[in-house]
């Protein structure tokens, strides 16, 4: 059994797209991945901003900066056979003879390598959204935008530093990009229109982001993975409301074509995280029987709550930025996600901000207990390598 993965065998695709064409394989360098880029780097002399919403959002970015190494308590040791604290029911093959006859030393390499693929799938999409941030900092017109992405970028990076250091640390495992995230990652970069990049990252990987990162805090046993889940979500929840606030002007206004158009670009979307974005090369690489594995994950109950969150934050948030004409609707049935779009996106949206409030007020009380704490015990918070006397 492999302990690492270079990540070559890819999903095999065998689910149909909509539109019958098979999917292009994205080009690779060795240790890089390049995307060729083009488009216009905007100046803009307008400095008044038009949007108060955007300009609270972009002072709650600068106000509420973390710093992983110093707000997670990295020295907790995990249990290296189950780095995340994960529920049996999370486990993709656990409602299963296969797993009924695993020995505990199996189930704990299932679980690790479970935790590896999800963080590194956590990790690369970071990046993805890092690199789409700085994008956005040159591409958008408006300097309310610029000022809110140029935050982004931060944290996106700090997202980045902290899903690397705990796959390094915690678990020691790293896969590669997984085929589904990697295709649409390419077709977001590759697209030099600011409102493409925002439709591809800030609605519809952000979605994916606040699905995934929402089942790690609620659901995971492990104290520090639930609190640098929390923290990141934090994060998360502000872009998404930025990228949705900006879209719904936006996209207020579109032509038939150009709605067309983003409406496509959102099912092909849909349908990549419906039907293949599901951990093949997990299977793939571990010893367990591939094909039974991948079988019971699509079959799985966890899978089914992952959609869940997934779909319910994706598709309301289609309908609030006017994505939402008969071909969508068409789309999203053949897909069988239309139910979702009965869900309310700003009470959802308002759990969000909630949740980061209230992780926003933990954060604080830490931060004063520590500051109480130093000055009980006379320190001052530096570090004195002196040797005593
Ligand atoms: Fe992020
Ligand atoms: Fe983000």
């Amino acid at each position: 059994m492999a302990d690492s993965t270079g990540g070559t065998e890819h999903s095999t695709g065998k689910t149909e797209r909509p539109d019958g064409k098979k999917p292009e394989e994205p080009a690779r360098l060795a240790g890089h991945w390049a995307i060729p880029v083009t488009g216009d780097s905007l100046f803009t002399w307008d400095y008044d901003s038009d949007s108060d919403r955007l300009l609270r959002l972009y002072d709650k970015g600068k106000r509420l900066q973390w710093d992983a190494a110093t707000a997670l308590d990295w020295s907790r040791p995990v249990d290296p056979g189950d780095p995340l604290g994960m529920p049996d029911e999370l486990i993709w093959i656990a409602d299963s003879e296969l797993w009924d006859r695993l020995p505990e030393s199996e189930r704990a390499v299932v679980r690790r390598h479970t935790a590896a693929w999800m963080y590194s799938q956590f990790l690369h999409g970071e990046q993805g959204a890092l690199i789409c941030a700085a994008r956005v900092v040159q591409t958008v017109p408006g300097i309310d935008a610029k000022f809110f992405a140029s935050t982004q970028v931060m944290d996106e990076a700090r997202h980045v530093e902290a899903y690397d250091r705990y796959l390094r640390e915690k678990i020691g495992v790293r896969y590669d990009i997984t085929a589904s995230l990697q295709g649409l990652l390419d077709s977001i970069v590759r697209d030099s229109r600011w409102d493409i990049t925002y439709l591809g990252m800030q609605v519809l990987i952000e979605g994916l982001a606040l699905a995934s990162f929402g089942i790690q805090r609620d659901l995971m046993k492990d104290p520090l993975a639930k609190a640098f889940n929390a923290y990141v979500l934090k994060d998360e929840a502000r872009h998404v409301a930025f990228g949705q606030i900006a879209l719904r002007d936006h996209y207020r206004d579109l032509t038939d074509a150009e709605r067309r158009e983003r409406e496509e670009f959102a099912l092909e979307a849909c349908w990549v995280l419906h039907a293949r974005y599901n951990g093949e090369e997990l299977w793939r690489n571990l010893d367990y029987g591939a094909e039974e594995c991948i079988e019971l994950t699509k079959r799985s109950a966890s899978l089914r709550v992952f959609r869940y969150r997934l779909f319910s934050r994706i598709v309301p948030a289609l309908k609030s930025i006017h994505l939402f004409g008969p071909r969508m609707r068409d789309g999203l049935e053949k897909l069988g996600l239309l139910r979702f779009a009965a869900m309310d996106i700003n009470a959802i949206m308002e759990a969000d901000s909630r949740a980061a409030d209230e992780i926003e007020l933990a954060m604080r009380r830490q931060q004063i207990e520590a500051a109480i704490e130093i000055g009980r015990s006379g320190r001052t918070g530096v570090q004195d390598d002196r040797p005593a006397g």
